[in-house]
């Protein structure tokens, strides 16, 4: 077979990473088996049985929990939790960590977000799963905060699939971002996008404008100077904003531009979550030539406080968040 399978891949890239010894393939394809449950789960939702909706409760960030998000949360949990790579697993659904015995342990953590976009499964629009990838710090088995709360830049590799059209994976391992889409007629998901490079800059901007009034008023200004209309700096922008963070920021990649979820008067530190949204995907956006701020500091640099701690997010082509760092400026 000429075509590359994500396994081949990260078998490759693994020659690269410091200390690799074949457990962080083995981890890269318990995701990718929990990807095709999930894949096929959604792709029948509306016809089996009672897989849509909301479960009736709240996760620890007071949002509606899905039937999905359960079931994908369950479902990665599983077979990670199982696969003698990791020693802990921290999750957007979860409020605690889940550590591994040691016997059972290896030496990654694993951080996900089972199912980002959840509220977009029931009217058909895509969805995704983020992951990111830690190697365990602390010395001895017992799993430490200097294990749950790394530094961005730690991040071993980082990842995400996107439930779309077609199921992709996306990952880095440090080494460029690759692309693969899955093949359901082999359930292998093939290389499709090698060396993925964000356009220096694009001509995108995503964002839920309908948080305006709760802006400061830096981000006002921001906002109307992308829709400012000047051919020479390629303005007006287009709005794109499906509100699955993992498809917004996918098209981005593709096509440049950029995602913004600020800080307002509503979320002061932004809706979305270090561990499981911006840091991962800020390793991805920095590792195909594009950038990751809060505006003010560069995601990657954050050492979070507690795992689910949010953060405001400019995230896309490098031109276009420094151009919003530069409102944001005093
Ligand atoms: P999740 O479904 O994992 O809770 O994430 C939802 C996030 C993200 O996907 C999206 O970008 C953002 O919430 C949308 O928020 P708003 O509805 O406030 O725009
Ligand atoms: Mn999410
Ligand atoms: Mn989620």
């Amino acid at each position: 077979m000429k075509q590359t399978t994500v396994v081949q891949h990260v078998q490759q890239q693994e020659k690269k990473i410091l200390g690799a010894t074949g457990e962080f393939a083995s981890l890269i394809n318990g995701i990718l088996v929990g990807a095709k449950i999930i894949a096929l789960e959604i792709n029948k939702a509306g016809i089996g049985g009672d897989i849509l909706g909301a479960t009736g409760t709240r996760n620890v960030y007071g949002e509606a929990v899905q039937k999905l998000d359960d079931l994908a949360n369950s479902t990665f949990l599983s077979i990670i939790s199982k696969s003698g790579t990791v020693c802990a697993i921290t999750s957007e659904e979860m409020e605690n960590p889940v550590i591994i015995p040691p016997e059972q342990a290896g030496k990654y953590v694993f951080m996900m977000d089972p199912l980002d976009g959840s509220s977009n499964i029931d009217v058909n629009v895509s969805t995704g799963t983020i992951f990111s990838i830690y190697r365990k710090k602390s010395l001895g088995d017992t799993v430490t905060d200097q294990d749950l709360l790394q530094k961005g830049t730690d991040q071993v590799a980082a990842g995400y699939v996107v439930y779309g059209s077609s199921t992709m994976f996306v990952y880095s391992s440090g080494h460029g971002v690759h692309g693969f889409t899955l093949d359901p007629s082999l359930g292998e998901f093939i290389l499709s996008h090698p060396d993925i490079r964000i356009p220096e800059r694009g001509n995108i901007y995503s964002i839920n404008e309908g948080n305006t009034e709760n802006w400061e008023d830096k981000q006002k200004k921001f906002v109307s100077y992308l829709k400012k209309m000047d051919k020479a700096s390629g303005r007006p922008y287009k709005a794109r904003y499906v509100g699955s963070f993992v498809s917004d920021f996918h098209r981005n990649l593709l096509k440049g531009g950029i995602f913004m979820y600020p800080s307002d008067a509503k979320n002061p530190s932004g809706k979305l979550r270090f561990e499981f949204e911006a840091g991962p995907m800020a390793f991805i956006a920095e590792n195909a030539g594009g950038r990751a701020s809060t505006g003010r500091e560069r995601i990657l640099d954050i050492a979070p406080t507690n795992i689910h701690q949010c953060v405001p997010l400019y995230i896309g082509s490098r031109f276009d968040v420094e151009a919003a760092e530069e409102f944001l400026k005093n």
